[in-house]
C-alpha cells in the first residue's frame, strides 16, 4: 500500500468525505478538507497543492474563477450533481479551467485516476523536467524531440565562426535562431545587424549596406555607415537571402571573400570583421537550379545548414509554446485570460499550422484582446471550423493563399506602390485596395492591438502571409526580432 505522501485540498460535504476518505487513504492520498470556501482558499494559500477536488454545490459563485486561476500547478477536479445541474456561464468557465469533472454518485476508482493525472501534471507544472538543451532563456520555447535536435545544432554553430545558412518554413523562427546563434557566441557583446533583403528598395540597397561618403551622389546629404559596417564586430543577418537582386549577390559574394567594403564614393577599403547568418523560407537550392541565385554565394553562405522543423513536427510543443505566448500577451487584456479550454488545446494539437509559430502567436494574441472568458475557446482563436477537419486547407484557403502571394511579390516588385501594382496584377486601384482591405494587408502597423491585426484574415495560410507582409513593410518594429 502506497505511504500517505500526497496531499489533496477538498471541499465536499459529509457525506461524500465519509464515502471518499478510506478509499483514497488507502490509496495514498491525503485529504485536507475545508469547511467552506474562505477557508480552501486559506488552505491553498498556505501550502503548495497539487491536486484538489471541488464539489461544486458547496462554492458559492464568485469563488469559482478565483480558484481555479489561482495557481497553474494546483489540478482542480469537479465533483457535480448531474440531474440537478444546471451550469451558468460562470460555472462553464469554470469547467473549462478544471483538470477533470466527475458526476455524482462518484465512481470512486476512476476518481482516484484521474487524481493521479490531475496531480502529476500540477507536480510537472510545478517542477518542469530539467531540459539540458533548452534555449529558452533566448525566448526559443519547445522541447520536441525535433526542436532537441535543432537546439543542439544552434549551440555547436554559435562556438565557430563559420557562415550560417538557416531554412525553414515562414514563421518557425528563423530570425530567433540568428539572435540565438549570436547571443551564444563569441560576438555577443557586438552587434546584431539584421538586413531584410527583400525590404531594401533597389535603388537604396547599395547604401544601405556599404554605405557612403557626404556628396556620393544626390540626396547624400551627409556620410552614412552601412549595415555591414554597422555589424563589425559582430553578426550580420541576411533575412530573405533569396530575395537579393542578382548584381548585389555578385557583390555580396565579394565582400564575403575579401572581408572588405568601400563606402559609395569612397575608395578608402574598411577591413570587416562580422558573422554572416543567412536565412531563408524557400528552397535556395532550387533557386540556383533555376539561375535564381548563384551557386558561388549559395556555397559560400551554406557553410554549416539549419533546418527549423515546421510547427507540425514538433511533437508537444505547441502546448508550451502557446502557454508561454499567453504568459506574454495575456497583459493586453488586464491579465483576464488565465489558459486555454480543452477544447482549445485540443484544437490546437490537432491543426496543422501553416504559418507556424507566428500563426500561433497572432491567434493567440486575438484571442486575449477578444477573449470574453478566462479560458480561451476554439472560437476566440478562430479556430472553431479547423478543430474538425485537422488544419487541411480549403480551396478558398488555397484561393486566398494565391492571391495574397501575387499580392506580395507585385507589391514587393513595385516598391509597394500600390498603382503599379494594381497595372501589374492586371486590376483596379480599387480592387486592390478591396483585396488589401481583405486580407488586412494595408494600413500602417502601429502596434500589437490595431485594428489591422485584429481585422484578422480569413485562413491560416492568410495570416502566415499577412505577417510576413508586415515584417516587409516594417522591417524595425520590435515584434519582427
Ligand atoms: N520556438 C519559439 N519559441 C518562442 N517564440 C518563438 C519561437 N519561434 C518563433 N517564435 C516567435 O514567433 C515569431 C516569428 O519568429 P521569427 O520572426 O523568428 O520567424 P521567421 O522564421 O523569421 O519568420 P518569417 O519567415 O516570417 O520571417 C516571433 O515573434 C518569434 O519570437
Ligand atoms: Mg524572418
Amino acid at each position: 500500500m502506497a505511504s500517505v505522501d500526497r496531499d489533496v485540498v477538498a471541499l465536499m460535504d459529509d457525506v461524500l468525505h465519509t464515502k471518499l476518505l478510506g478509499y483514497l487513504q488507502a490509496r495514498g492520498w491525503k485529504l485536507h478538507r475545508a469547511a467552506n470556501a474562505d477557508d480552501l482558499a486559506a488552505l491553498v494559500e498556505q501550502q503548495d497543492f497539487h491536486a484538489g477536488l471541488l464539489q461544486l454545490q458547496r462554492v458559492g459563485n464568485y469563488k469559482l474563477f478565483d480558484l481555479v486561476g489561482r495557481q497553474q500547478s494546483l489540478q482542480w477536479i469537479a465533483l457535480m450533481d448531474h440531474p440537478f445541474w444546471n451550469p451558468t456561464s460562470q460555472h462553464r468557465n469554470f469547467l473549462a479551467g478544471v483538470y477533470d469533472f466527475h458526476t455524482l454518485p462518484v465512481d470512486q476508482e476512476r476518481l482516484a485516476i484521474s487524481l493521479g493525472h490531475a496531480w502529476g501534471k500540477g507536480q510537472l507544472l510545478k517542477h518542469p523536467p530539467a531540459r539540458t538543451d533548452s534555449l529558452e532563456h533566448h525566448g526559443i520555447v519547445g522541447n520536441s524531440p525535433a526542436m532537441q535536435t535543432f537546439s543542439q545544432a544552434l549551440r555547436k554553430a554559435s562556438k565557430v565562426d563559420a557562415p550560417v545558412l538557416i531554412g525553414g518554413e515562414s514563421g518557425t523562427g528563423k530570425e530567433l535562431a540568428a539572435h540565438a546563434i549570436h547571443n551564444m557566441s563569441a560576438r555577443s557583446r557586438n552587434a546584431f545587424v539584421a538586413v531584410n533583403c527583400g525590404a531594401l528598395p533597389t535603388h537604396l540597397i547599395q547604401s544601405e549596406l556599404f554605405g557612403h561618403e557626404k556628396g556620393a551622389f544626390t540626396g547624400a546629404y551627409q556620410r552614412k555607415i552601412g549595415r555591414m559596417e554597422a555589424a563589425q564586430g559582430g553578426t550580420l543577418f541576411l533575412d530573405e537571402i533569396a530575395d537579393l537582386p542578382l548584381d548585389l549577390q555578385a557583390n555580396l559574394l565579394r565582400v564575403l571573400q575579401d572581408k572588405v567594403i568601400e563606402r559609395l564614393g569612397s575608395s578608402q577599403p574598411i577591413q570587416l570583421d562580422i558573422r554572416v547568418i543567412a536565412a531563408t523560407h524557400i528552397k535556395l537550392q532550387e533557386a540556383v537550379a533555376k539561375g535564381h541565385f548563384r551557386e558561388d554565394l549559395y556555397y559560400r553562405l551554406n557553410v554549416i545548414n539549419l533546418q527549423i522543423p515546421p510547427l507540425r513536427d514538433r511533437q508537444g510543443d505547441v502546448e508550451l509554446l502557446a502557454q508561454a505566448l499567453l504568459g506574454q500577451l495575456s497583459g493586453d487584456n488586464g491579465g483576464k485570460v488565465k489558459g486555454f479550454s480543452r477544447q482549445a488545446l485540443r484544437a490546437m494539437n490537432q491543426y496543422a499550422w501553416p504559418g507556424n509559430v507566428r500563426e500561433l502567436m497572432n491567434r493567440i494574441r486575438q484571442g486575449v484582446i477578444m477573449a470574453e472568458h478566462p479560458y480561451l475557446t476554439p472560437e476566440d482563436l478562430g479556430m472553431e471550423r479547423r478543430a474538425s477537419d485537422a488544419g487541411r486547407p480549403t480551396l478558398d484557403d488555397a484561393r486566398a493563399k494565391a492571391e495574397i502571394d501575387a499580392i506580395r511579390a507585385a507589391l514587393r516588385r513595385c516598391q509597394h506602390n500600390v498603382s503599379e501594382a494594381a497595372r501589374e496584377l492586371g486590376v483596379s486601384r480599387a480592387t486592390l485596395y478591396r483585396l488589401l482591405e481583405r486580407y488586412a494587408l494595408s494600413g500602417p502597423y502601429k502596434g500589437k492591438t490595431t485594428p489591422e491585426r485584429l481585422s484578422s484574415p480569413a485562413t491560416p495560410a492568410a495570416k502566415a502571409a499577412v505577417d510576413k507582409q508586415t515584417q516587409l513593410t516594417q522591417p524595425s518594429h520590435p515584434d519582427a526580432h
